[in-house]
């Protein structure tokens, strides 16, 4: 009789020292892995977006492409993948980024989302939120509206969340870590 929430968390492992030393890496390929879970994770987010009804889902790599297909499937929307630099293969808009060291640059078709479109933008943890500002800016650079930003969990002490909120997204995660 666990909230789904508190199911959802104990199936996240955490991995201490990786991929660095002092780094805690929430693991969230144990919540994949059992199909209960999974299923209950997935439903979270059926119940969020059934009646706002985005025209889309957007899944930033590659965790977001897990979970924002087989949620858009369910939504009976399509699906776009925002990829990282180098792997789309149509004509593209992109996005650079800063990291803790150095940057990243992400790509989206310039078909994926028409001008007016509602996105629901989706990735599996919120850090820094500079992936998911980088998700933003590509899909509003092609005249669509984020509705909201969703994760299955967010780091709330790296102020990812708290940024994303600040730059007028509305934010839906079901996990906090430390
Ligand atoms: C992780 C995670 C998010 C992003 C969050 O992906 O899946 O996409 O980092 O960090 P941020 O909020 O600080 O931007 P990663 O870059 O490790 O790529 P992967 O999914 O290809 O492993
Ligand atoms: N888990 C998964 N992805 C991440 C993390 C984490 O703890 N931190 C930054 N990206």
């Amino acid at each position: 009789s666990l909230r789904p929430q508190d199911y959802i968390r104990e199936h996240i492992r955490t991995v201490p020292d990786w991929p660095a030393a002092g780094v805690q890496f929430r693991d969230i390929t144990p919540l994949l892995q059992n199909p209960r879970v999974f299923r209950v994770l997935i439903d979270q987010f059926v119940h969020r977006y059934f009646d706002m009804r985005p025209d889309v889902v957007a899944g930033l790599d590659a965790r977001g492409f897990i979970i924002g297909s087989v949620l858009a499937y369910e939504l009976n929307v399509g699906f776009v993948p925002i990829r990282k630099k180098g792997k789309l293969p149509f004509t593209t808009v992109e996005e650079t980024y800063e990291l803790e060291y150095g940057s990243a640059t992400v790509e989206l078709h310039t078909d994926a989302v028409k001008p007016g479109d509602r996105v629901l933008l989706i990735d599996d943890l919120i850090a820094t939120g500079g992936t998911m500002m980088a998700g933003k800016r590509l899909l509003e650079k092609l005249g669509a509206t984020v509705i909201e930003g969703a994760a299955i969990v967010d780091l709330p002490e790296l102020g990812g969340s708290a940024k994303l909120h600040a730059a007028g997204l509305p934010l839906y995660t079901l996990v906090d870590f430390e």
